[in-house]
């Protein structure tokens, strides 16, 4: 429903998706209150697009953000492009609807632009997810085909395979921890190298007079990944939206690419003792 067209990228719904996202999901320590006030001056930046997640125990302050910025008149509903997921614990074809209509009640908003499964599930053939109404109609405007993947992507973990087949399929690949998270959050690997600090995505930056966070999520936006951001830091959410106004070399993009190496920031030990796990496959 999102009507914002610049420098988004057209989903195989027909609407728009902002190509930059403002990524909210914080430790739990992290007052919520910290996230109301990131997402009001994300807006005032010129964010459009926002992540959540019933899981992430914030819809509440993120709508009462946007509902703000839509009373003084900054943006309108449709300006904003705004995800939500549902968690596993919902996914009883019956219980989506509750699920998104908790999330539409914390939010006080009367949609979401996108509605994701949080965590990957496997379905049998012919087993379907998604309810219909009294109508036997789907109460999703669509769900023949997903419209875009969110998965961890960044360069040490480029995903360029599930790139290539996400792109023969039409389906829009969004990454998250494009900053390589470092968030502090307690499942996170912490024997991995941070991104941030990559001697060769740090030269590149310094030859661009930009910051290694600018060329890791313009890395993305080149190559048509949709890229989420997370900061509450006044300077570093101005800092991250300035990606839209420089260009990465060929040679830039073939370097981040050698950074390849496989590495998963987000490795839950709950997750991956199931016998369908899927994220020890190679990217
Ligand atoms: N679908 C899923 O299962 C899933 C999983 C994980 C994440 N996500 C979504 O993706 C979003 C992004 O992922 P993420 O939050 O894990 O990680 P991220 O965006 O890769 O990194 C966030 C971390 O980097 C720091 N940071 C932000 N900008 C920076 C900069 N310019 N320079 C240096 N450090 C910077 C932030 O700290 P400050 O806040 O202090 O700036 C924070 O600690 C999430 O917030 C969430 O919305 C989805």
């Amino acid at each position: 429903m999102s009507s914002v067209k610049l420098c988004s990228v057209k989903l195989n719904d027909g609407f728009f998706m902002p190509m930059l996202g403002f990524g909210t999901s914080a430790p739990n320590k992290v007052p919520k209150s910290e996230v109301e006030e990131a997402v009001v001056r994300a807006i005032d930046v010129g964010y459009r697009h926002f992540d959540s997640a019933y899981l992430y125990l914030n819809e509440e302050e993120i709508g009462r953000a946007i509902r703000k910025k839509i009373a003084d008149g900054s943006v309108k509903r449709e300006d904003i492009f705004y995800t939500s997921k549902v968690w596993g614990t919902f996914l009883r074809p019956e219980l989506v609807r509750t699920s998104l209509e908790i999330s539409l009640s914390k939010l006080q908003l009367s949609y979401v632009d996108l509605y994701l499964i949080h965590i990957p599930i496997p379905l049998k053939p012919g087993e379907e997810l998604f309810p219909k109404d009294e109508h036997g109609e789907l109460i999703f405007d669509t769900v023949d085909l997903c419209a875009t993947w969110e998965v961890e992507c960044h360069p040490y973990l480029n995903q360029s395979k599930l790139l290539e087949f996400c792109k023969s399929q039409d389906i829009v690949l969004t990454a998250y921890a494009a900053l390589g998270s470092n968030s502090g959050k307690e499942w996170l690997s912490k024997n991995n190298p941070v991104l941030l600090e990559d001697p060769v995505l740090s030269a590149i930056a310094a030859r661009h007079r930009r910051t290694p966070a600018q060329v890791a999520l313009r890395y993305q936006l080149q190559r048509g990944v949709v890229a989420l951001a997370k900061s509450f830091n006044e300077e570093r959410i101005r800092e991250n939206f300035q990606v839209l106004d420089f260009q990465l070399t060929p040679e830039d993009m073939e370097s981040l690419d050698s950074l390849n190496r496989n590495i998963r920031y987000f490795v839950d030990p709950l997750f991956s003792r199931h016998p369908d796990f899927p994220f020890s496959d190679e990217c």
